[in-house]
């Protein structure tokens, strides 16, 4: 059983898609950690119901960044874990940690990458005009939410969709999205050719 971390800064929306996904008995893992950088996400309190552990490390500013980043790595490291879930963790990791855990940390993002990297991902997509949107899981490397994707998954742009339409419709997909891609990733039926996830089975 894949042993996950799984790191969050807010309402754990994907969190719980994980925890409903392993105790639907679609996901064969067991989350042993849940990291959050914010005491207040509310995601802790999820995971807090499902008897999963928690741990808060607030953000101790950009001048001690190494500092917090060499304790989030050891706690990673100590937890024995096999897979590390960005689940709505709002920080970048510096490559050191990237590093330690090659092809081991996934994201998930709400838009199609490459289009739309970064903050407000679904307002960025509104404001260019696209008619299609949707999310990305993919594995985590050194830039800002590129790497190898995984999963990818499209919705619709109404007209008259607002900031929040859009939000809401690409979270229900990447609450499908991210329990299918970490069981993916767990199975070990993947390869990365050049820079495509591709499956072995
Ligand atoms: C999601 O939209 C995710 O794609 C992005 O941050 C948001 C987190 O939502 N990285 P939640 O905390 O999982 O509800």
């Amino acid at each position: 059983m894949g042993r996950l971390a799984v790191l969050i800064s807010g309402r754990g929306s994907n969190l719980q898609a994980l925890i409903d996904a392993i105790a639907a008995g679609k996901l064969d893992a067991e989350i042993v950690t849940v990291i959050s950088d914010r005491s207040d996400a509310l995601g802790l309190d999820r995971a807090r119901r499902a008897g999963i552990p928690t741990q808060v490390l607030p953000w101790l500013g950009e001048a001690r960044r190494d500092e917090y980043f060499q304790n989030l790595q050891m706690i990673l490291e100590e937890a024995d874990v096999e897979l590390v879930v960005l689940a709505g963790f709002m920080r970048l990791l510096p490559k050191e940690l990237v590093r330690a855990f090659p092809q081991r940390i996934i994201n998930i993002h709400p838009s199609l990458l490459p289009a739309f990297p970064g903050l407000n991902a679904q307002r960025q997509a509104l404001d260019y005009g696209v008619k299609i949107a949707g999310c990305t899981v993919h594995f985590v490397d050194e830039g800002m939410d590129s790497g190898p994707i995984i999963v990818q998954k499209a919705v619709p742009v109404y007209d008259y969709d607002t900031e929040e339409s859009l939000a809401e419709r690409i979270l229900a997909k990447e609450h499908e999205a991210l329990p299918q891609a970490v069981a993916l990733v767990l199975s070990k039926q993947w390869q990365i050719r050049g820079r495509k996830v591709v499956c072995k089975c």
